[in-house]
């Protein structure tokens, strides 16, 4: 433990922020990073980012996924691809929900970064296992808030939450029905839902109320403490270091099962609901803009917004048309409970805040890629 009370723990922090979230603190010097969830799909796409730009990367990933999913979500293969591939990766097996522990890493190791992806992430899950999936989710989220304020309160720490913080709120938003997706009625609704949307007296799911928990608490952090925490609320993120299952990673889970030959099941709104896809290195590149800059608590939006918003038939048609025939699927009358009906993320604040990003991966690419197995 380190001699300072709470107290002057805050002012050093503050001090810390006034003369640190103007400018570039983080991006020429090389760095140490903690990335939590590294063997999943956000998480080694963090880790071989920046191990390919030389920074210290420690990852953090006990294979919970496997879990969660049964084999189908074994990330094993993305810890040794990563192993093989990087240059100075260090790999920790442990568990966020292992207090001591991650209070000792912190202490040990002094990060200048954390990358926070480690979570339960399917909210149908969440149902089943709602002790273990309050623990991963909140408690882990602040196990590891706190172990940074303790241990380097100056560190960039980007918390990975997720557009169901909203809850099913984003379905009181008027729709229209066209031939082959849902899509937002109002003019006023074109760039899809933003961060004003409400987050609460809407349902959640447990898994969404437990993202949430650990959403606020980050703000917290940010607001309160001062520190250099950014909120990421995800649309539907994907790429080719998905481990797709039924109940979680939509488009890897989908290619998947087109290219087996297996039956897709579409679960309700006609298979006409929107999901905004984000390739995992357009994830990377906001984190990375936003630590070179950070706005202690800020909250974004992050998905693939309406440039790559598509409904779940229209992915399939993209798909048979990259495999050059049908897949099957079958459509099962009853939508999952509080799921989205259409979900754009609206990116306007985070591109507002930081104009040099942009998506650099179309819908069509990406579904390419994973078609073909890139
Ligand atoms: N993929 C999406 O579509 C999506 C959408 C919105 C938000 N998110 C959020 O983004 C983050 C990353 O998602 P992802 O798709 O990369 O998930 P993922 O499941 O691919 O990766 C998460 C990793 O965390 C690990 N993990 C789980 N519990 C752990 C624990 N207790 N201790 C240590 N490691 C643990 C898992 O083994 C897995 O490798 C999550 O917070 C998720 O809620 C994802």
């Amino acid at each position: 433990m380190s001699g300072f009370t709470a107290e002057s723990k805050d002012e050093h922090v503050r001090k810390d922020i006034s003369c640190g979230c103007g400018g570039s603190v983080l991006s020429s010097a090389l760095m140490k990073i903690l990335v939590t969830g590294s063997s999943g799909l956000i998480g080694s796409e963090a880790a071989g980012h920046y191990d390919r730009r030389g920074h210290q990367v420690f990852g953090l990933d006990n294979n919970m996924r496997r879990e969660f999913f049964g084999p189908a979500g074994d990330t094993r293969w993305n810890l040794e691809r990563l192993t093989k591939s990087c240059k100075n990766f260090t790999h920790l097996e442990l568990d966020i929900r292992d207090r001591d522990r991650v209070l000792e890493l912190f202490r040990k190791e002094k990060f200048d970064q954390i990358i926070h992806c480690a979570a339960q992430p399917s909210h149908d899950k969440a149902r089943e296992i709602p002790f273990v999936d309050f623990d991963v989710n909140a408690v882990g989220t602040l196990n590891l808030l706190e172990a940074c304020r303790q241990a380097n309160p100056e560190a960039v720490f980007i918390f990975m939450s997720t557009n169901k913080v909203y809850g099913d709120a984003p379905n009181e938003v008027p729709l229209k029905e066209l031939p082959t997706r849902w899509d937002y009625a109002r003019p006023e609704d074109y760039h899809g839902i933003s961060e004003e949307c409400r987050i609460d007296r809407t349902m959640h799911s447990l898994f969404g109320a437990s993202k949430t928990a650990a959403d606020v608490v980050a703000q917290e952090y940010g607001r309160y403490f001062g520190m250099n925490v950014g909120v990421f609320r995800g649309g539907c993120l994907t790429g080719e270091h998905h481990s797709g299952v039924q109940l979680h990673g939509f488009l890897s889970y989908l290619v998947k099962v087109a290219r087996s030959g297996e039956t897709y099941s579409i679960f309700g709104y006609k298979g006409k609901q929107v999901r905004d896809q984000i390739h995992s290195q357009d994830v990377i590149a906001a984190f990375e803009a936003f630590a070179e800059r950070p706005r202690p608590g800020a909250v974004y939006n992050l998905g693939g917004g309406r440039e790559n918003g598509a409904s779940v038939l229209e992915c399939i048609s993209k798909i048979e048309a990259l495999l050059g025939r049908k897949m099957n699927w079958k459509y099962v009358d009853e939508n999952r409970k509080g799921d989205h009906i259409c979900y754009m993320s609206d990116l306007r604040k985070f591109q507002a805040h930081y104009p040099n990003w942009k998506l650099t991966r179309s819908l069509d690419e990406i579904i390419e890629r994973m078609v073909k197995g890139a």
